[in-house]
């Protein structure tokens, strides 16, 4: 089986308590916490950005993958760099100049990687494999979550697999949007490695017993367990 890493996006929790969201998310079997930067500009949407990457930073050792979801993205990633992200990732459209980007990440002691939009061309990663650390699927048009899952992305995924497995190097493959226990198993099968879930992780632990999120996640790795 490979080493699945579940993602649960902060954009679902409660930013009023975003600290023990967070602490709590991991102590439930979470892996990596997912970080969604919007910039009412690339995205309709506006979140956060570095000074709550540093303000959380000390809560955890736990991946932070920090989604940029900004343009022009290259100006925020010293900063975030700063803060305490281990993994950045944005969009080729957030970029004049792909290659330098996934650069300055680097240079900047990050792991790198791309995400790519439902209606983006996976040809973006022709030239650049061997800078990046992980590619990013979109199942959803990105700005907000709670959003339904487009099919489409299990073909990309099939696709962007066939490419890391032909590069031979370990490239993590992310899937974001609409990723629930119902179809997580099938997005595995598609060859994705690292599922980011925000209203099915984060939506779990708000009417009845908030904070409490080892039922769900139990639950997405029962089903990540039959593949
Ligand atoms: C969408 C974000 C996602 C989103 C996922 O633009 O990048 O990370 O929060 O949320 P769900 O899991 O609810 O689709
Ligand atoms: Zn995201």
């Amino acid at each position: 089986m490979p080493n699945y890493r579940i993602a649960p996006s902060i954009l679902s929790a409660n930013f009023a308590t975003l600290g023990r969201e967070i602490t709590d998310v991991l102590a439930s079997g979470a892996d990596i916490i997912h970080f969604d930067v919007m910039d009412n500009h690339y995205v309709p949407n506006l979140t956060i950005g570095p000074l709550v990457c540093e303000a959380i930073r000390p809560l955890t050792d736990a991946i932070i993958d920090v989604h940029l979801m900004v343009k022009p993205v290259d100006r925020i990633i010293p900063d975030f760099a700063k803060a305490g992200a281990n993994i950045i990732t944005f969009h080729p459209e957030g970029s004049e100049h792909i290659d330098r980007t996934l650069g300055l990440i680097k240079e900047c002691g990050c792991k790198a990687g791309l995400v790519f939009n439902p209606g983006t061309s996976l040809n973006y990663l022709d030239h650049v494999m061997d800078k990046l650390d992980m590619i990013l699927i979109m199942s959803v048009n990105p700005g907000f979550g709670g959003q339904k899952f487009i099919p489409e992305a299990l073909n990309k995924l099939r696709a962007a697999r066939k490419r890391i497995d032909e590069f031979g190097r370990d490239i993590m493959l992310e899937i974001d949007g609409g990723v629930k226990i119902d179809n997580i198993a099938e997005i595995a099968r598609a060859g994705a490695d690292t599922f980011v879930a925000g209203s099915a992780v984060y939506g779990a632990g708000k009417d009845s017993d908030p904070h409490r999120y080892d039922t769900v996640i139990a639950a997405l790795r029962a089903e990540l367990a039959k593949v």
